[in-house]
């Protein structure tokens, strides 16, 4: 081969290999923010859940959830729209595909765990009866056999006092609208989330109430979402270093008023 073939071969090829680089590059570029970019997320949330969900006056929503999930789509880089929806239509609305994710105080359950995927923890809750501030008989679970007791439809709390012997129980469409039966004298007790339920007593939202009795549970909320979802393992990375770089503790101060005790687990179970 003559000397100024092999140059010009060489030449050739080279160029033929950053060609082919350049393009390796613009092509893994393409498809890490295709990954990411799968948004918006449009979020479900039943919002009559203070601190975790509600409605400001404006009619705007905001809570513990509603920072956690906006503060994990800018960590994701994916826009988060939200939609209201009756508590009980969340899991059927993620089945049905029509929302990506729903963050509502939901638990992580097993029973639940059989239809959606749950992200990691992000928070330790658990149920507390509350009753009449008046009422000096009821301390525990047994108490309630035969009882009225409100709950909202289709919660942790309304499973619970379901199992009660002989209870009654009157399920409403919000936490609220249960606490605000036991307030009127039209119940004898609720079953709800503590966090719930003591932050309706602070805000002095629901009056003449308390809470009673050690938490019948601990549970663990999680974002829940479609079985096999591609975005859970985008969502949980995203809580995860919020978890670590300070911003989940910032946003729990805000809306707890002190900073969470204890680490959560990386399951619920
Ligand atoms: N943690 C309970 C559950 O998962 C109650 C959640 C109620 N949430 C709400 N936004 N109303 O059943």
């Amino acid at each position: 081969m003559k000397r100024s073939h092999f140059l010009r071969n060489t030449v050739l090829s080279l160029s033929a290999t950053l060609v082919l680089a350049a393009c390796g590059g613009t092509q893994e570029a393409t498809t890490t923010s295709e990954d990411a970019a799968s948004g918006p997320w449009l979020v479900g949330t039943e919002p009559a859940f203070p601190p975790f969900e509600s409605q400001s006056d404006s009619g705007e929503l905001v809570g513990f959830d509603i920072e956690l999930i906006q503060a994990i789509g800018e960590q994701a880089g994916v826009d988060v729209e939200f939609e209201s929806l009756p508590f009980d239509g969340l899991i059927p609305a993620l089945q049905a595909g029509t929302i990506e994710a729903a963050i509502s105080g939901m638990t992580i359950t097993k029973e639940r765990s059989e239809t959606v995927d749950f992200s990691r923890p992000y928070f330790r809750a658990g149920l507390a009866i509350a009753v009449d501030s008046e009422d000096s008989e009821t301390t525990s679970l047994e108490n309630l056999e035969g009882k009225t007791i409100a709950v909202q439809i289709g919660t942790t709390g309304a499973e619970m006092a379901g199992s009660i012997k002989d209870a009654k129980v009157t399920t409403f469409d919000s936490a609220p609208l249960a606490l605000q039966e036991l307030a009127n004298g039209n119940a004898d007790a609720v079953i709800n989330d503590a966090p719930a339920t003591l932050d309706a007593i602070a805000t002095g939202n629901i009056p003449d109430i308390k809470v009673v009795g050690e938490l019948l549970t601990e549970e663990f909320y999680g974002i829940a979402m479609p079985k096999d979802s591609p975005n859970r393992e985008i969502l949980n990375a995203a809580l995860n270093e919020l978890l670590e770089n300070g911003t989940y503790d910032t946003i729990y101060e805000k809306w707890f008023g002190t900073a969470p005790v204890g680490t959560l687990p990386e399951t619920a179970f």
